[in-house]
Parts: structure tokens; sequence; C-alpha cells
């Protein structure tokens, strides 16, 4: 989402556990028959159709132009625009925003809170899920050290993963009271077996290896693949070190 564009087919192919695990959080949620509610960084849409079924009027907005073509194509007489959240306006104001694994993607958290007060109702909730303080960090920690070991790069951390108490206080800074907040392990297991970390590297890993040559990428994705293997390949396929996020809050 920093870099070009999504792979909206890839993402719904072999990506589908980000919003599998979804789901739950839409319960967490609980949206109701005639809310207006925002899905924010909504990707090709499969949790905004889950909100729309229970009879609420949804807005699907996500940064990637794939991803909204994606979610048109899948549930057309739903409403999506293409935008961030940060300079994103409507006409009314939100009963509810929800968003799932999409903010960590967005380093400019006051930014963020203050969309999402400003976007709300007084009294309106706020249901979401990011990832948390040491998301994936075995996982950027191995692409961090192959990429300084290979080619004497250092990548700018393109992710966002904070605190529970800080985002706590972040969400309390810009009119929210937070209601409830959990910071957990989910170990995400990956799908198609060996080429499961290439495939989530392709995806969402371009911020990180942006800068690597072509002629050098086989070499580089060996060797982050050798030096996780030992501690994320488990029973022939790899599981990520997840930590999840979960906040929900409402709006003063
Ligand atoms: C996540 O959902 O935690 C995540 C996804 C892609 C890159 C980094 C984190």
């Amino acid at each position: 989402m920093t870099t070009g564009d999504w792979d909206a087919a890839l993402y719904d192919a072999k990506h589908a556990f980000v919003f599998a695990y979804g789901s739950s959080l839409v319960e967490l949620l609980a949206p109701r028959s005639g809310e207006l509610i925002l899905d924010v960084g909504c990707g090709t849409g499969h949790l905004t159709a889950t909100i729309a079924h229970c009879g609420a009027q949804v807005v699907g907005l996500d940064l990637s132009p794939a991803m909204i073509e994606a979610a048109r194509q899948h549930y057309p007489t739903l409403e999506w625009h293409v935008g961030d959240i940060r300079t994103f306006s409507y006409p009314q104001p939100f009963d509810a925003v929800f968003s799932n694994a999409a903010l960590h993607w967005i380093p400019d958290a006051e930014g963020v809170a203050k969309a999402l007060a400003r976007l709300l109702k007084p009294g309106g909730r706020l249901a979401l899920e990011m990832g948390g303080r040491g998301n994936v960090a075995t996982l950027q920690a191995a692409v961090e050290a192959v990429l300084q070991e290979h080619l004497a790069i250092t990548p700018t951390n393109p992710w966002y993963f904070p605190a529970l108490g800080e985002y706590a206080a972040l969400l309390e800074t810009h009119g929210f009271e937070v209601q409830a907040a959990w910071l957990f392990e989910r170990p995400t297991a990956l799908e198609e077996g060996e080429r499961g970390l290439r495939l989530w590297l392709e995806m969402f890993g371009s911020p990180l290896l942006g800068a690597v040559p072509t002629e050098r990428r086989e070499e580089i994705l060996t060797a982050i693949e050798e030096k996780l293997r030992p501690v994320l390949f488990k029973e022939g396929r790899w599981e990520l070190d997840y930590r999840r996020l979960r906040v929900l809050a409402r709006r003063l």
C-alpha cells in the first residue's frame, strides 16, 4: 500500500486468512440494521459484505485501486471508495468505524486517530484490529539481517505496530474512550507449504524488499528462508509470528 498497488487476486487466492480471522472482529463491532458503517482498509471487501449482511449500510474505503476494483466486482451493490482515511470525507457522520489488518500500514497514527474521530458521530464506536508491538518481529529481523549481510542495505520500517497502552493513549488524546483492548499472539499458518513465505513476501514484503536488484532476488529469498526455517517452518508449512492489537472504543 505504501509503494505501488496490491495484487488483489493473490490476496484473495492465497491470503484469505486475513479476512477469515477478521470475522470475530465483526462480532465485536456488532453491526445493527440501519447503521452507517465505514470499513477502513477494506481490501477485496469480504468483511465489508459480512457487515452489510447484518443490515447495515456499509462504505468500503481502501488506498488501493486494485483492491477496490476487486471489491466492486465481488459486491457491485455496495459502496466503495479509493482513498486515504486521513483525507476521506463523507456527507454524514458514521455510527461506527471498522478496520481489520490495515492501520499498521500508516505510520502517521495521529493523523489516522484524528480522522477516525472526525468521521464518527459522538457515541459512535470503533472496532479495529492491526498488528501490535512485536508483530512479525522474527520475520522482520531475519529480512533485515539478510539485507544487511548480502547487500549492506538497511530498509526503513514500513509498519506501525504499537503497544496496547500507546495506542489506547493515542485514541484517548483524540476524543475516544477505550472500552476494551487486547494484545495477543496469533501464530498464523501460511498456505502453499514450502512456497508460503515467498508468497507472503510477494504480497506484503515489497516495502522491505523493494531495493533488492532483480538478479539478486532469488539469493535473498533463499537466504531469508534458510534463516527462518528452524523457527518458523513447522510440519510442512510456514507459521508467522503475528501479534494482534484489538481495540473497541467509543467516540466521546
Ligand atoms: C499483519 O496483518 O499483521 C501484517 C500484514 C502484512 C505485513 C505486515 C503485517
